[in-house]
């Protein structure tokens, strides 16, 4: 801070000279007055010119005060001090990073928790800097980092009875549906991204003398539930699970076949009782599909 004050002094006695005051200036043309009265009009000039200055010095001092916190934040951080900017060794890879090697190679210099891209999926590392790359320590594989594009869960409900055999079920109610890839009138979810997705069914079926709930997959039929009785017509829950691998555009849904007529069919009574359940979520993007 001290050399912002001599260098503004020296400013000062720079502009005093322009602005032509002298301390031993004595013109013969001039009176005494008439001096005294040049004199009063320098010195005010002066107070002006150093009131400026003063706000620069002022402004110079707290732009310091700021970059010394800045600086000494930094050191206090750092295990290495040299900042990313003018890390001099810094060069750029060919694609993203996948190794602590390739992070120090591209500038990174702090120590610390980072992601890399894996063969299939970002995974956690951590960046032991102060070791030599050939160290075992320089870097500790964490695990898989859940890296998703787009985020996808579903819940729908129906509230009312069903019994269109080999047909997408449609549903009344979406209690979630982030990232909109269930469409409730067609039934149809529809995979927005590849990766692997968890889905479970749960209904009633009204029943005799059997019932089938199946999990489809563009047409095909993943799996069933099944159900059967002797005689009836009885009430049994009806479930399927799966987790599937599907790529973009994939679509999954549920749908029933049944013997027995107009007596069996999917049950929901109008109670809001709310029998029949539809979930699902993204559980794995496949996100370097996504990259
Ligand atoms: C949902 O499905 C219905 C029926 O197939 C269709 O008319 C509608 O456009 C779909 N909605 C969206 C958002 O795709
Ligand atoms: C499934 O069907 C969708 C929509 O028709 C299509 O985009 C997708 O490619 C199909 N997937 C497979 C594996 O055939
Ligand atoms: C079922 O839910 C839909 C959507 O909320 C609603 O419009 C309809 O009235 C409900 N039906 C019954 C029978 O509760």
């Amino acid at each position: 801070m001290a050399h912002f004050s001599v260098v503004s002094l020296t400013q000062v006695v720079l502009l005093l000279v322009l602005i032509g005051w002298t301390p031993s200036s004595t013109g013969a043309g001039f009176s005494l007055e008439e001096e005294f009265l040049q004199l009063k009009e320098n010195y005010i000039q002066m107070k002006q010119v150093v009131k400026i200055l003063e706000a620069k010095v002022e402004q110079q001092d707290s732009l310091l005060t700021s970059l010394l916190r800045e600086k000494n934040e930094r050191s206090a951080a750092a295990t290495d001090s040299v900042p990313i900017s003018n890390n001099p060794s810094a060069v750029a890879i060919n694609g993203l990073p996948s190794s602590c090697a390739d992070l120090k190679i591209i500038g990174h210099i702090w120590s610390g928790f980072y992601s890399v891209m894996g063969s299939a999926k970002m995974e956690s590392v951590y960046c032991d800097f102060t070791k030599p790359p050939g160290d075992a320590g320089f870097q500790k594989w964490i695990g898989y980092a859940d890296v998703k594009s787009t985020p996808v869960h579903f819940y729908v409900q129906r509230n009312s009875t069903f019994s269109q055999q080999y047909t997408p079920l449609p549903f009344d109610l979406a209690v979630v549906n982030v990232g909109n890839a269930m469409n409730l009138t067609s039934g149809k979810f529809t995979a927005p991204a590849p990766g692997i997705y968890f889905f479970s069914f749960t209904g009633v079926a009204h029943l005799g003398p059997y019932f089938f709930s199946a999990l489809v997959l563009n047409g095909s039929v993943i799996g069933t539930g099944f159900v059967q009785i002797n005689g009836g017509p009885i009430d049994s829950p009806l479930t399927v699970q799966s987790t599937l691998n599907l790529k973009t555009g994939d679509q999954v849904w549920v749908s029933i076949y049944f013997e027995g007529g107009t007596s069996s069919y999917l049950n929901d009574l109008v109670l809001n009782y709310h029998l029949t359940h539809f979930t699902g979520f993204m559980l794995e993007e496949e996100i370097v599909a996504s990259l």
